[in-house]
């Protein structure tokens, strides 16, 4: 990873308090087996780990994700992470706030802080290196000169391999109680929001537009993952990826309009997404991000197909 970055010093005179990179996320799924063709299949690496197996991105030995075998999808935990001298600094912040502290959950076991959210949510703060970038990636297409060919043989075409997860979209019961609370507890900063139906978080010490974002529902839970691709041509070559395998329900190419990412959504066999995702804005960290409330219709994409139906449909709260 580059090297560390972090916010300088606020008007208040002390260093700025907020997390910096999603560390990792847990998963219950039904079936560890299809879970693992899925995200095999999907380009990541899959690590065995005692608690089930681990995800892993080209070129990185950082644990993303973290799936388990339970009787249904579900959303275990959120890890966060910290710079080191902030961690004890968290801690007297979120007892400040009357926020109690819990024992780490069995299998991942770790010297964080654990609690929960506005919604009971699981989380974790924990020291870890910034894996969040520092920098806006150069994304995008690389065309060829006149005389050379663009496009390889399908057949020699390398597998699509993300490089690292880009944000995660979960469901909530309350958009504003979330943001509110992720400012407040976690000090992220708020990048956009469509009215009382959808936000996008960003870290504060520099982060993609989003590495967190809410939509509202009924109850908690994962609506996707999203991996950075380098190319918009390896957005359409994962869909295509995927299909092969036998996983055809999704949604894209398309652009989104917040984020301004390309992204084409692959659905996994329990009504969540991976997404292929390219060329997301920046925020740096000595930016002073205005956040604006965007109509709905600016809120999910810019071009692409109609989405599928149930494209919203939170099914952990079924
Ligand atoms: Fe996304």
């Amino acid at each position: 990873m580059t090297a560390i970055r972090r916010r300088q010093p606020g008007n208040d005179g002390g260093d700025f308090l907020g997390i910096h990179s999603v560390n990792h996320f847990v998963m219950a799924v039904p079936d560890l087996h299809e879970a693992e063709r899925f995200h095999t299949a999907f380009g990541l690496d899959v690590v065995d780990h005692r608690a089930g197996y681990a995800v892993r991105t080209d070129g990185s030995d950082h644990d993303w994700g973290y799936f388990v075998e339970g009787g249904r999808k579900q959303l275990q935990h959120l890890s966060f992470g910290v710079f080191e001298q902030d961690l004890q600094r968290f801690k007297h912040h979120l007892e400040s706030l009357g926020i109690k502290l819990l024992a780490p959950p069995k299998g991942f076991e770790s010297n964080g802080l654990w609690f929960r959210d506005q919604d009971g949510n699981l989380i974790e703060l924990v020291v870890t290196s910034k894996t969040s970038p520092d920098f806006k990636a150069h994304g995008g297409h690389v065309s060829t000169p006149p005389g050379i060919v663009g496009a390889p043989l399908r057949s020699k075409a390398a597998k699509v391999r993300p490089t690292r997860l880009a944000h995660i979209l979960i469901f909530t019961r309350d958009i504003q109680k979330a943001i509110d609370f992720y400012v407040g507890a976690l000090g992220m900063g708020l990048s956009d929001r469509s009215g009382d139906n959808i936000a996008f978080m960003h870290g504060r010490h520099g982060s993609d537009h989003h590495m967190l974002a809410f939509v509202r529902s009924s109850a908690p839970g994962l609506h996707h993952t999203s991996w950075d691709v380098p190319l918009i041509d390896q957005v359409g070559q994962g869909a295509t990826q995927m299909a092969d395998k036998g996983f055809v329900r999704g949604w894209g190419l398309g652009r989104h309009v917040l984020g301004s990412n390309f992204f084409h959504y692959v659905r996994d066999p329990w009504g969540s997404y991976a997404e292929y995702s390219c060329d997301i804005d920046y925020i740096p960290v000595d930016m002073d991000w205005q956040s604006q409330d965007h109509d709905p219709e600016d809120s999910f994409y810019m071009w692409g197909p109609t989405p599928p139906e149930d494209f919203a449909r939170n099914y952990e709260a079924e």
